[in-house]
């Protein structure tokens, strides 16, 4: 990608992207993983550098980049708030201009959905997001990969996008970022969100940035939103950046808790799923995490290969 090339794409909400660029990332990533398994060696990013910037922690999105960066040929630079200008309120646009005009790929987790759109707009190389206050669109990705692997792949290995179509996943929990970008891959992708969520914790629409209401329905009851589910899926009751509300939410939440009951009215193949880090007893109970419908750790893995392909994708466009 060169500076101001007019291809150049950002991956910044899952809606910058169309159900066939999602085809066409699946198949790749389903084709790089097993190359990784095979350990051979695919390097079409040497010399290329991946900034990753943290504002908040992270352990996957962390590993998932870093590694998949390096398999891949290139290299990386990790910045924080705490140990760049970023903390000592450096504008994000002239950050923006500075970091890309060093590397090739910037990746990065913040607070609100804006900082992250400020710093594209300002980008030479093509920006990811790793996580915003709104969105989290790589963790959608690879719960995708995730289902469709493990439900929707023919003998032969081949990918099915269409085995989504008609799903029913059942959303327990915060209206969140998570929340919000499932919403989106709903409406893309042709299933249907059942969302629980207490009272006050609701999604918005607007923030979700939908248009379609009929890509999700509203249940006050958690296990009625989970009836007929092929994938029920909960995330923590306090996001990071909301730790003020703990107490409050701890209250809220309490019979938000995904569990066997709440499992046994899903369909009998459903699977569980958690973008992690996970608190047993609260959101999820040990039982369902750790029990045999849960994909978390599939779903932790592929955050890697669905990233290799994603920023394959954005650095190289189509291969072949
Ligand atoms: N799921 C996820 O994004 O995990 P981390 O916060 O550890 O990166
Ligand atoms: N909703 C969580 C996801 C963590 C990966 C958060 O934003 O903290």
């Amino acid at each position: 990608m060169k500076p101001g090339d007019s291809l150049m794409r950002h991956y910044l909400q899952f809606k910058d992207f169309r159900a066939e660029e999602y085809a066409y990332l699946f198949e790749r990533a389903s084709i790089i993983k097993r190359r990784f398994k095979n350990y051979e060696r695919y390097q079409p990013l040497a010399d290329r550098t991946l900034a990753m910037i943290f504002e908040k922690a992270s352990t996957r999105t962390r590993v998932s980049f870093e590694a998949g960066m390096y398999q891949m040929g290139g290299s990386v630079v990790h910045l924080t708030t705490g140990d760049s200008q970023l903390g000592r309120a450096e504008p994000i646009e002239d950050s923006a201009r500075v970091i890309s005009r060093m590397v090739d790929l910037v990746m990065i987790r913040t607070f609100e959905q804006t900082k992250i759109e400020r710093f594209a707009a300002h980008s030479r190389v093509p920006v990811i997001n790793g996580l915003t206050n709104e969105y989290h669109p790589c963790q959608i990705l690879a719960d995708l990969f995730t289902f469709i692997e493990q439900r929707g792949m023919d003998r032969r290995g081949v990918i099915d996008l269409d085995c989504l179509k008609g799903r029913v996943v059942a959303w327990v929990g915060d209206g969140n970022n998570m929340a919000n970008t499932w919403l989106q891959a709903a409406e893309i992708l042709g299933f249907t969100v059942h969302v629980s969520t207490p009272s006050g914790y609701e999604i918005d629409p607007a923030v979700a940035g939908i248009k379609n209401a009929s890509c999700y329905k509203v249940f006050k009851d958690p296990l009625e939103a989970c009836r007929g589910a092929d994938l029920v899926t909960t995330d923590v009751w306090t996001s990071m950046g909301y730790e003020a509300e703990n107490e409050a939410r701890r209250t809220a939440f309490a019979d938000w808790c995904v569990d066997a009951e709440m499992m046994a009215v899903a369909k009998p193949d459903a699977l569980f799923m958690h973008c992690l880090p996970a608190h047993r007893g609260e959101e999820v109970s040990a039982e369902v995490i750790d029990g045999p419908q849960s994909a978390v750790w599939d779903e932790a893995e592929n955050r890697m290969h669905v990233q290799k392909a994603l920023m394959e994708y954005l650095l190289l466009g189509r291969i072949g």
